[in-house]
């Protein structure tokens, strides 16, 4: 049977990048003989033992008890997610950041990416009057997942980031503001903050005033914290956040270190949250609860956030910098910027000058088992050709130091073998 006749099926079996990139993952898991695998591509966190003690002691305490193995998995939970949870992250958002809020302001989904296939086809694509909405992009390079989540065409726009210079061989971008304004047919604004790939750390002036922007054009504003504060809050500047009822955070268990049990966690005002509810009932009946019953009472008790100071940033910062030396030492005679480390684990390399396009190393990494992912996949919705999108890639740094290390030789011999 053809299923790629429909709509729907040829929009669905599209090669898009999410597909290519876990593809790589579940390749890169098979062994070949002769090849060592090298995964920098894809975006598993690291596993970190003192972090994995925490949920291992969780899970014997949830097997023990009746109550809590029943919310864990024997029955389904409310279909806006378990409520014990979402009362606790209202109540742990509040008392942090002093934001008004209860557990109707919190939908659980089955993973954040669910949450984004909801939101972006809930605030863009054809509206009932016959006009057309998208998803403004303020920052490109954004994430790769955002895509092709769109159930129709033409439902993104992005505007390419500044790129400020900065000495050591680093750069950083930033929102070019001017334009952005004028951008027509915007039903949302969207940032991921720290943002995948860059690993850049909008600056709160940045989000202010995006917040202005997304109010002054009566449009939601999308702040993507999968990898930022309050949890795991790998992020290694501006640790301030906004919220109000025109802002949706998007969070994540993924990066804390339990991305199978995908949990994703939206806090919105009501309207927004009873559509999540909604959906997920009808596409799912009711929202994966294992995490949020493991998480629970670590959020309650503050053990999480002591997790995030103590065990998580650390880790990752360690490794960050750890990287970066080795990129340092083995790009000497070749030209690279690195994008200025400041949150999530990925490191965003560019190549200024690449004769070949980063689609073209990507597979020649590949051929060697050097998974990386190629940086033309990150700019969703950008309409003009900038070479920039050509020239950069994107590399995991959280997996196997050795892993890391190899892999890092074998660009720069690649880089290098290109450039002749
Ligand atoms: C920026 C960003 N947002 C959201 C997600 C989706 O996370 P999940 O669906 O695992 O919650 C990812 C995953 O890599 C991500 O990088």
């Amino acid at each position: 049977m053809k299923v790629a006749t429909t709509d729907f099926g040829r929009r669905i079996l599209r090669p898009t990048g999410a597909l290519e990139l876990m593809t790589d993952l579940g390749e890169a898991s098979i062994p070949v003989p002769g090849r060592t695998a090298h995964m920098l591509g894809g975006g598993n966190p690291a596993r970190i033992p003192a972090v994995e003690d925490a949920y291992r002691r969780r899970l014997r305490e949830i097997a023990e008890d009746d109550a809590q193995f029943g919310r864990f998995a024997a029955t389904y939970s409310a279909p806006g997610g378990d409520r014990s949870f979402r009362g606790g992250v209202a109540e742990m958002l509040a008392r942090k950041y002093g934001w008004p809020l209860t557990e109707r302001n919190v939908a659980l989904t089955c993973g954040s990416q669910t949450a984004f296939t909801v939101l972006f086809n809930l605030f863009a694509g054809e509206c009932a009057d016959g006009s057309r909405r998208r998803i403004l992009f303020p920052l490109a390079p954004e994430y790769i997942g955002y895509a092709d989540v769109g159930l129709s065409d033409d439902m993104l726009v992005a505007q390419r980031a500044d790129i400020e210079e900065l000495p050591g061989g680093f750069f950083k971008y930033h929102v070019r503001f001017e334009g952005l304004d004028r951008i027509p047919d915007v039903g949302a604004i969207c940032v991921s903050r720290p943002t995948n790939p860059s690993g850049n750390v909008l600056t709160l002036g940045e989000l202010e005033r995006l917040d202005a922007l997304a109010r002054a054009r009566a449009v939601p504003f999308i702040i993507d914290a999968a990898y930022g504060y309050p949890f795991p809050g790998i992020q290694f500047e501006e640790p301030g956040l906004i919220w109000n009822d025109n802002v949706v955070l998007c969070l994540s268990l993924s990066k804390l270190g339990l991305p199978a049990t995908r949990t994703g966690i939206v806090v919105a005002n009501e309207d927004v949250i009873e559509a999540l509810t909604a959906f997920n009932a009808t596409a799912s009946l009711a929202p994966v609860s294992t995490g949020a019953v493991i998480v629970d009472p670590l959020l309650r008790s503050g053990e999480l956030e002591r997790i995030c100071d103590e065990s998580i940033r650390p880790y990752y910062a360690e490794r960050s910098r750890e990287a970066v030396a080795w990129l340092q030492d083995a790009f000497r005679d070749l030209p690279l910027r690195i994008h200025r480390p400041e949150g999530a684990f990925f490191l965003w390399l560019w190549f200024p000058g690449l004769p070949i396009t980063s689609a073209e190393l990507y597979r020649r990494l590949k051929a060697r088992g050097v998974f990386v992912l190629s940086g033309h996949h990150f700019f969703p919705g950008l309409e003009d050709d900038w070479r920039h999108r050509h020239e950069c890639i994107r590399l995991n740094y959280s997996q196997a130091r050795e892993s890391v290390a190899a892999g890092v030789k074998v660009i720069a011999e690649e880089v290098g073998r290109a450039k002749r």
